[in-house]
């Protein structure tokens, strides 16, 4: 697999106008976005979208965002805009949301996964929008990991998961957000969350009025159940250590940490401060009331464990509360869905 000479590109009007051309010819280009880097192909070319799941390792049943540069060409990817999406758009875009309509016609089966739906979203970073004028096209793309390992936040975490396997990758700097964009769907009665990010719950409700949380948002699917977002059934985010979180306080923390043998390969992820306390080797995820931070950090953070050789991870529970919705819920993933309570 890891055949291409992989070009790194910068943040200059040249190498944007390169991504364009590679991204035109049917190839792929990891760009960087205000959530996370992703993993770039022409949206409207089947065969150059089926390479980004080889590129990925992604589940073909797992389908793919759409990313435009100008509201106006939503309206060619959908059957029908409804008065409810233009109002959350008008708010919120461009911005890290994801809005799921019925698709039209000129969406292929690749980019839905078979659905009947299409995932669409207007990024708010100049450099997204840029390249997707570059390319003329609109884009699909899921964030630039390998399928299981954290969605990366910069250009070398992205080099690392994609050297060898696409054309290049856009070099624009950190990511903004840090965690993936906010994903809602509009294509059945009731709008339904089901990917919590920066625009949150609250923020959805001023605009729609009543939203439903998918019940794969803060816990697992039961066996056997269908996920309304394929993404979300998965595990996910995760570094090669065993993850658990750990509801508790930080005293109750500390002291079944004392506890641990191992000392050398389990590690504590914690809020920034905590690691003068915690007897364990520590890597911090921001403040403990700083939801947005915590957001910005994790990936990174979740990578840092492995490259420090982390075997076993206690994590300290974020807050679940506005953008901590996103954070617990990329955590819980990390952890396979283990969690303890003390
Ligand atoms: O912030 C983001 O959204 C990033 C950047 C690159 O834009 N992209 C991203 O893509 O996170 P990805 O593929 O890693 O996650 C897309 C999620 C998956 O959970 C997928 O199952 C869901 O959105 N999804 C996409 N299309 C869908 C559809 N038609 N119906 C239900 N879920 C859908
Ligand atoms: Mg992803």
């Amino acid at each position: 697999m890891n055949t291409l000479n992989t070009l790194l590109l910068h943040n200059t009007d040249q190498d944007i106008a390169r991504a364009g051309e590679i991204l035109r010819g049917g190839g792929l280009v990891a760009i960087p976005t205000e959530t996370v880097y992703g993993l770039a192909a022409n949206a409207l070319d089947g065969q150059a979208v089926a390479k980004i799941f080889k590129a990925k390792g992604r589940p073909q049943d797992n389908p793919l965002i759409v990313h435009i540069s100008e509201l106006s060409q939503w309206n060619a990817l959908v059957r029908e805009i409804p008065p409810q999406a233009m109002a959350l758009a008008k708010s919120y875009w461009p911005g890290p949301l994801t809005i799921i309509l019925p698709k039209s016609g000129i969406i292929p089966d690749e980019v839905s996964a078979g659905l009947d739906t299409v995932a669409v979203r207007f990024p708010s970073m100049r450099t997204t929008r840029k390249i997707i004028d570059a390319a003329g096209v609109p884009l699909a793309a899921p964030s630039a990991n390998l399928s299981g390992s954290p969605s990366p936040t910069c250009a070398k975490h992205t080099m690392n998961d994609m050297a060898g396997r696409i054309e290049a990758v856009l070099d624009g700097g950190d990511c903004n957000f840090g965690v993936e964009s906010t994903v809602v769907t509009l294509a059945g009665a009731v709008p339904r969350l089901l990917r919590p990010g920066a625009v949150t719950p609250e923020d959805l409700r001023e605009v729609l009025g009543e939203v439903e949380i998918d019940e794969a948002v803060m816990g697992k699917l039961k066996e056997g159940a269908k996920a309304a977002s394929p993404g979300m059934k998965y595990k996910h985010y995760s570094p090669k250590a065993e993850v658990t979180i750990v509801k508790s306080d930080l005293e109750a923390f500390c002291k079944m940490a004392e506890k641990i043998d191992n000392k050398e390969t389990t590690f504590a992820l914690c809020f920034d401060g905590e690691e003068r306390t915690i007897p364990l080797k520590c890597v911090t995820y921001g403040r403990e009331d700083d939801s947005l931070t915590q957001s910005h950090r994790l990936f990174t953070a979740l990578r840092e464990l492995d490259e420090q050789g982390a075997e076993k991870v206690y994590a300290r529970c974020p807050s679940t509360d506005g953008v901590g919705m996103a954070v617990y819920n990329r955590l819980l993933r990390a952890a396979g869905f283990n969690v303890i309570e003390l």
